[in-house]
């Protein structure tokens, strides 16, 4: 198997991980009664589901073999809300790694239609890592705590999932 579909296949599979960190975290927020927190999480990992079909599909679309391996388990509990959200953007950070790691290896591969592909992904941990970091932010403002977590809860319950895998820059 190729390098770049090797890498690949190992990434579908921290996708798969993401997804289920979140799904973990969002269970989190539940327990301590925070369902915009919970709902914006359980959207965060049905998006990482998207991711990890995306690189499903294009390892099967170059003629690849998909190969999906075990999924790690997850944490299950947190000390507060900011310590989830900043373990969250640190997840993030090293997903972004990956993806540079990727693109490295794609070039170094002289593999262009894999670079072109993995930009895609390099573009949206952009998006990634700052809808964690404004979280952790705002948190960090309000110290975690009284009523200013309650507003976050609200606004973070606003948060409607779109599929932008399908989407035409997807
Ligand atoms: Fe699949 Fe959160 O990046």
């Amino acid at each position: 198997m190729s390098k770049i579909i090797d890498a690949l296949n190992t990434q579908i599979n921290k996708e798969y991980y993401s997804a289920y960190l979140y799904l973990s975290m969002s269970a989190y927020f539940s327990s301590v009664g925070l369902p915009g927190f919970a709902s914006w999480m359980r959207i965060q990992a049905k998006e990482e589901m998207t991711h990890a079909a995306k690189l499903y599909d294009y390892v099967l679309a170059r003629g690849g073999k998909v190969v999906l391996k075990a999924v790690a388990e997850p944490p299950a509990s947190w000390k507060k809300p900011l310590d989830v959200m900043k373990a969250g953007l640190e997840h993030e950070k090293k997903v972004t790694k990956c993806f540079n790691d990727m693109t490295d290896l794609a070039v170094k591969e002289k593999d262009h239609a894999a670079q072109i592909f993995l930009s895609w992904f390099v573009s949206e941990q952009v998006q990634e890592e700052q809808s964690f970091g404004d979280i952790v932010n705002a948190l960090t403002l309000i110290n975690g705590e009284g009523q200013g977590v309650l507003m976050l809860d609200r606004e973070l319950g606003a948060r409607t999932f779109t599929d932008e895998t399908q989407t035409a820059a997807g």
